[in-house]
């Protein structure tokens, strides 16, 4: 009688595509940490109209186009790129695995990729700095200005390029994962870029989050865009904006000094019933497309993704919880395997497109919803 595969040997075998990661992190992580990285605000509609916005887009290939050896190279910001998928600012990574920030970092500068720092980091900025190529610092603000201002310096100092400036987070969204388990930095890990109080969210008092109360206690709840002109004034590293959905809010950043957007709905994390991030995507690039490069994140899984998102005009897509649980998993050379892996399936999704460029990857490849 055949034998079939059973959950341990399915968890054994090598991962052949990002969400393989996920099967096997949740195996391996404590209930509140999975559930933290892994959970949305409410009834987690955006997070699921993230992934199912991609399904809902086919692709009208083209053949006998000759093309073949794909070149993924971009250019960012000045910069070029190995493939148009960066690794977007996540929280805490040590909770992921002991490699943390610097696993990770390091494992984007091998593939050719940003590596951008959360605000909320285990590792310091200057560790992470020592060990990392193109890096880019994500900004919380806090009600304290100076400690803000204090951040962006240290990060300009450390050789970061850019700082990615998050909008989407006046308050934590309602995780509902994170109320029922009580979520809150487990023991012996803190925020490594802050001190005192500002250096650890927790413990939780039942039902709470810990990590709400954070966010509520320290940082700033009612930022304007006279605040990103602020910041844009002040530093002189180029300003990208976290979080917007909108293209008023897109032209709106531009005309304050944003260099760059950044199109997310947080992966679903903060407003439930977000409008999915791939569906808000042609609307920001139609508007500022011309003047700044638009990133978009959100549901990313797949080559074919990222060769979606693309062709509807995003510069470059950024990943979260895939290089979580590929941290998880295997630590810094997890993520290297995941980003193997997605440039594999880049590489092949754009033989059998038929285009060798990503400039090549327009909407009329796309028969959309
Ligand atoms: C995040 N995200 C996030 N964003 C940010 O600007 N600063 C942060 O500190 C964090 N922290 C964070 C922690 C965890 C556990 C997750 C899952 C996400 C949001 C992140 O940058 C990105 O927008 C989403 O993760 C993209 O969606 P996917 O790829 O996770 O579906
Ligand atoms: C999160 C915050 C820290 O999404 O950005 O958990």
């Amino acid at each position: 009688m055949a034998e079939s595969t059973t959950p341990a040997a399915a968890i054994d075998a090598p991962p052949v595509r990002a969400e393989d990661f996920e099967v096997a992190a949740r195996a391996i992580l404590p209930k509140g940490i999975y559930d933290y990285f892994a959970g949305g605000a409410e009834d987690e509609a955006a997070l699921a109209g993230n992934r199912a916005a991609f399904a809902r887009w086919r692709f009208r290939y083209r053949v006998l186009t000759g093309a073949s050896d794909p070149d993924l190279s971009l250019e960012l910001l000045g910069q070029r790129f190995a493939m148009p998928v960066q690794l977007a600012p996540a929280a805490t990574q040590k909770m992921a695995h002991p490699d943390g920030e610097l696993g990770a970092a390091k494992a984007a500068t091998a593939a050719g990729v940003v590596y951008c720092l959360s605000t909320l980091s285990t590792t310091s900025m200057e560790t992470v700095a020592s060990a990392a190529g193109v890096r880019w610092f994500q900004l919380y603000v806090f009600k304290d200005r100076g400690i803000t201002t204090e951040l962006v310096d240290r990060a300009a100092a450390a050789g970061y390029q850019a700082i990615a400036l998050t909008v989407d987070t006046p308050i934590l969204g309602r995780r509902e994962r994170d109320l029922r388990n009580a979520f809150g930095m487990p023991a012996g890990f803190q925020y490594e870029n802050l001190v005192g109080p500002l250096a650890r969210a927790g413990p939780a008092d039942l039902g709470q989050s810990a990590l709400a109360q954070y966010f509520s206690f320290q940082l700033d709840h009612a930022l304007t865009f006279k605040d990103l002109e602020w910041l844009a004034g002040h530093t002189r590293l180029p300003v990208l904006v976290k979080g917007v959905v909108r293209a008023d809010d897109a032209r709106r950043s531009v005309s304050a000094g944003a260099r760059g957007v950044i199109v997310s709905n947080h992966g679903g994390r903060q407003l439930d019933y977000s409008i999915a991030t791939l569906d808000a995507l042609p609307a920001v690039v139609d508007e500022v497309g011309g003047d700044v490069p638009v990133l978009v994140d959100g549901g990313i899984r797949r080559g074919t993704d990222v060769l979606k998102a693309l062709a509807l005009g995003a510069r470059s897509v950024m990943i979260g919880r895939p290089y979580l649980w590929a941290l998880a998993v295997g630590g810094g050379d997890g993520v290297r395997g995941l980003l193997e892996i997605l440039r594999e399936e880049i590489a092949v999704s754009m033989s059998l497109l038929g285009v060798r460029r990503l400039d090549e990857l327009t909407p009329d490849l796309l028969a959309g919803p």
